[in-house]
């Protein structure tokens, strides 16, 4: 079976999936959205609003902020692939639990190992965490290793780990904005070298 007929039947097993009580509160389960030949993968948290709304990855004010940097370093989001940890919607917009992002988790991992991204970005601390410790790394305070790489080894090949902080931490705290443009431009060097 070829990438194209992997990810579309595990994207129909997490529209359909029950594995947490967050299903019940769905509108729609987001599975992600992208090229399944991407060489990046964005990982955010879960859905919002929005996200729920239409099934779709980063499509409110965050997704906005997330379409500025992208093109900031001539991404478009159709060449990479958007995901987030856990695909339902958390009600209120609350952190997900541990057991939600257990119950969830399997599909990223399978995501990844379809994909077989070169890197990896994660956005946000609970993204950066589950990440960075499914390698084998020890999670630090996101102000500390943002834009740092990591490097791992897959049954693939080797993969790049870059955390940043989310998107929405922009909206509320303008100075990460910098901090988020400044990874982001390391992040189109680190495409290029790896060609
Ligand atoms: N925040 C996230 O973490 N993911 C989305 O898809 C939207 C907002
Ligand atoms: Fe299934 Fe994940 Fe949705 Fe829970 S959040 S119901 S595990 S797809």
């Amino acid at each position: 079976m070829g990438k194209e007929e992997l990810m579309r039947k595990l994207e129909e097993r997490i529209r359909n999936c029950r594995k947490c009580p967050l299903w019940e509160l769905r509108t729609n389960a987001v599975p992600g959205a992208g090229s399944y030949d991407a060489k990046v993968m964005f990982v955010g948290e879960a859905p919002g609003y929005w996200e729920d709304q239409k099934g779709l990855p980063f499509v409110g004010r965050a997704g906005k902020v997330l379409d500025e940097l992208l093109e900031g370093i001539g991404l478009t989001r159709e060449e990479v692939y958007i995901t987030n940890i856990v695909k339902c919607r958390p009600p209120n917009n609350r952190d997900p639990t541990e057991e939600e992002i257990r119950a969830c988790s399997p599909y990223l991992d399978r995501q990844i190992d379809i994909i077989r991204p070169k890197v990896i970005v994660p956005l946000g601390r609970h993204s950066m965490r589950y990440i960075l410790e499914k390698f084998g790394f020890e999670p630090e305070p996101i102000s500390k290793i943002h834009g740092k790489t990591f490097e791992a080894y897959t049954l693939f090949g080797k993969i790049v780990i870059m955390p940043t902080y989310h998107p929405a931490a922009a909206l509320y705290r303008p100075p990460i904005r910098e901090e988020l443009e400044r990874d982001f431009r390391k992040l189109g060097e680190l495409l290029k070298e790896l060609g």
